[in-house]
């Protein structure tokens, strides 16, 4: 029987109910596909910064490392100074773990109705590729003359050629295995620089893939774009400040944060990925018990993929996506169940669901992810 390591961040608010509820999901796929996924809980937030002084240090980052993947919930605390955790941690994870790609699909599960008239599961299933480490998230810059008529902010923005190519050959392989088109989100209008070096970028990986198609929008059309007419994107790629942007938005159109997965993908294996949901850590529902879990679990979902177990992670996706079809409602007291609730309600129903009941998905991102993972390995 293979075992797979987890590192387990609850992070705060309700991250850690949501990651608790994901693993229960995660437990009742090992055990039905005869693997093993062995957790160790790390003690990362607002309250180990709070108490200590410090968001991570390296003993902490070493031990992460030397686990096969990461699990997320959220971080970010109205006590803490905006900043000090999402970049401290989040970012600073990203960066030391090399995961340039971020994933985050925007599907619509039969069942959940889209708040835009329109938007069906036919017609939504798309993959946003965010540049994930770069661009205005470097960080670089300075705030001085502070308090004054002459304050100056700067702000810098970076991006490589090596890190664009990362998202835009990531692009290209996931459009193959799925729908084969790929967009381009920019703003090369305006930003002429940054956007001639990701247009440049897919050019030229394009003439490697001649059997995907690629186009290209800008970021504020694409605002109007994907909540109108989903069904003409396929994989998206794009900088890590839009990539942000639009997957709130993304969220939004397949029913809301609380079903929206995600995950900071190391594609070249040489650190552990980390999967986290694209939402925070909501302090204004933190405690109360109405998080919805779909999307830490679809984020777990999307981590066995990522491990190759393209079983495990089908029928969890089946699990999340038959529950949801389930619910009154998508988020707060009106749920039907509380976040625990509604953890092992999927749980359950990923021990006997049959993953295939909505026909073959060979071209879903799970599949696409799992076989993208299982190439890694064996390369
Ligand atoms: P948020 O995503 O935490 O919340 C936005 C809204 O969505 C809130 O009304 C919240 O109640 C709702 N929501 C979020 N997740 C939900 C879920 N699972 N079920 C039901 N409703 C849900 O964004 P915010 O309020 O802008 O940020 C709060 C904190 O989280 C900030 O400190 C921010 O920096 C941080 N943050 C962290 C991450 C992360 O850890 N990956 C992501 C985004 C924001
Ligand atoms: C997200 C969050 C993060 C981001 C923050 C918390 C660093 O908003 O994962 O979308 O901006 O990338
Ligand atoms: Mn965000």
């Amino acid at each position: 029987m293979s075992t797979h390591t987890l590192a387990v961040v609850g992070g705060d608010g309700i991250g850690p109910d949501v990651t608790q509820a994901a693993l229960a999901g995660v437990q009742a796929v090992a055990e039905r596909y005869d693997f093993a996924v062995d957790t160790t809980d790390f003690d990362l937030g607002a309250e180990r910064y709070l108490r200590t002084g410090v968001v991570v240090d390296e003993e902490t980052i070493s031990a992460l490392r030397g686990h096969d993947a990461i699990l997320l919930g959220a971080v970010g605390d109205p006590r803490v100074a905006p900043g000090v955790l999402e970049r401290g941690l989040i970012v600073a994870l990203r960066v030391a773990f090399a995961q340039s790609v971020n994933i985050r699909p925007v599907r619509l599960y039969p069942g959940v109705e889209s708040p835009v008239r329109g938007v069906t599961p036919e017609n939504c299933d798309l993959v946003v590729i965010r540049e994930n480490t770069e661009g205005l998230y470097t960080g670089g810059g300075s705030l001085s003359h502070t308090g004054s008529d002459n304050a100056v902010a700067i702000q810098n923005s970076i991006s490589t050629a090596a890190a664009t190519a990362d998202a835009v050959e990531f692009a290209f392989e996931l459009a193959r295995a799925r729908r084969g088109r790929v967009t381009l989100c920019h703003k090369t209008n305006i930003l002429v620089h940054a956007g001639r070096l990701w247009q440049d970028t897919v050019d030229q990986v394009a003439s490697r893939y001649p059997d995907v198609e690629h186009d290209y929008v800008h970021a504020d059309a694409m605002c109007q774009h994907l909540p109108l007419n989903p069904g003409r994107f396929d994989v998206v790629v794009t900088d890590n400040l839009f990539g942000d942007i639009i997957s709130d938005l993304g969220a939004t159109v397949q029913g809301g944060l609380g079903l929206a997965a995600g995950a900071n993908y190391n594609p070249k294996g040489s650190a552990p990925s980390m999967y986290e949901p694209v939402h925070g850590s909501a302090p204004d529902i933190a405690g109360k018990g109405w998080a919805n879990p779909a999307a830490a679990t679809l984020s777990a979902a999307l981590c066995l993929a990522g491990l190759g177990e393209r079983q495990a992670a089908l029928t969890l996706e089946a699990a999340v996506a038959s529950v949801l079809a389930e619910l009154p409602a998508f988020a707060g007291p009106d749920m039907g169940s509380d976040t625990a609730g509604l953890g092992q309600r999927i749980a359950d129903r990923a021990s006997q669901i049959d993953p295939h009941r909505h026909g073959a998905d060979d071209k879903s991102l799970m599949s696409a992810l799992s076989l993208l993972a299982q190439q890694r390995q064996t390369r």
